[in-house]
């Protein structure tokens, strides 16, 4: 995927008919760039809809906000990466913190996660972060070293996986609160190095983006920021006006 990486999460917003509107404005106002890679994460039910019209662009794609880890079987309300695939989707979001934190979802769930997407062939964006508690108490840097090692400890040939990390801190996560660009740097730096060791040189070709609170004000200054190599962005990517700005951010 070309980097930078700039990723709509619409969370639980754009029903089929508001996504078809979204990706007609959209895509009306954003000519094709080979510079960067476009990712919108509709809500599963509009994930047909985004796909179809980004049809025959590469520079954006459709991605599953969450997936289940068994291919199919009796999980009522849940999906599967291969029907994500078949609806179109590329990638998809694992341990998004409104996954963690509302619904209870653990690392252990999350290593599954990633190991389905991988086997269904899409790629995964792998989400960490810490709370407002854990930065408090100075585990910033042992909770994210700890979700993104055990996020990816059940994935086999790690190198040559289909995989994007995210850094969310989850209290600048729909809160107006953004982390610095030096704050944000300093997290995307320490996830490098532990990438590093885990699969060497690769790891310089893993995406590392960042969310919380971003809009199109804020977009440029932390894409600019060392090792900020996309924005993944929720309330701001909802409404194509403002999406289509922090998309084509400079
Ligand atoms: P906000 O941009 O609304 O803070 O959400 C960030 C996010 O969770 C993206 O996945």
């Amino acid at each position: 995927m070309k980097r930078p990486v700039l990723a709509a999460n619409w969370k639980m917003n754009n029903g089929p008919t508001a996504a078809r509107a979204f990706m007609e404005t959209f895509l009306g106002g954003y000519a094709p760039r080979t510079d960067r890679t476009v990712i919108i994460f509709p809500p599963a039910v509009s994930l047909s809809t985004v796909s179809s019209a980004a049809a025959g662009r590469t520079d954006v794609v459709a991605g599953v906000q969450n997936i289940h880890w068994a291919e199919k079987g009796a999980f009522t309300g849940e999906i599967s990466a291969p029907m994500a695939k078949d609806a179109g989707a590329r990638v998809v979001l694992v341990g998004h913190s409104e996954r963690r934190h509302v619904f209870g979802e653990t690392d252990a769930q999350c290593a599954k996660k990633c190991v389905a997407a991988s086997r269904a062939g899409l790629a995964f964006m792998l989400c960490v972060g810490e709370t407002i508690a854990q930065r408090e108490a100075g585990e910033t840097e042992r909770v994210v070293t700890h979700q993104l090692r055990e996020g990816v400890s059940q994935t086999s040939n790690l190198i040559s996986a289909d995989f994007l990390l995210a850094y969310e801190p989850v209290w600048a996560i729909g809160t107006g609160l953004t982390a610095s660009a030096g704050d944000a740097s300093a997290i995307h730096t320490l996830l490098r190095t532990q990438l590093r060791q885990m699969i060497g040189t690769r790891g310089d070709e893993i995406p590392i983006l960042y969310g919380g609170s971003v809009n199109a004000d804020n977009a440029a200054s932390l894409l600019r920021a060392p090792e900020v190599e996309g924005l993944l962005v929720g309330g701001a990517s909802v409404e194509p006006s403002s999406w289509l700005a922090i998309a084509q951010t400079r």
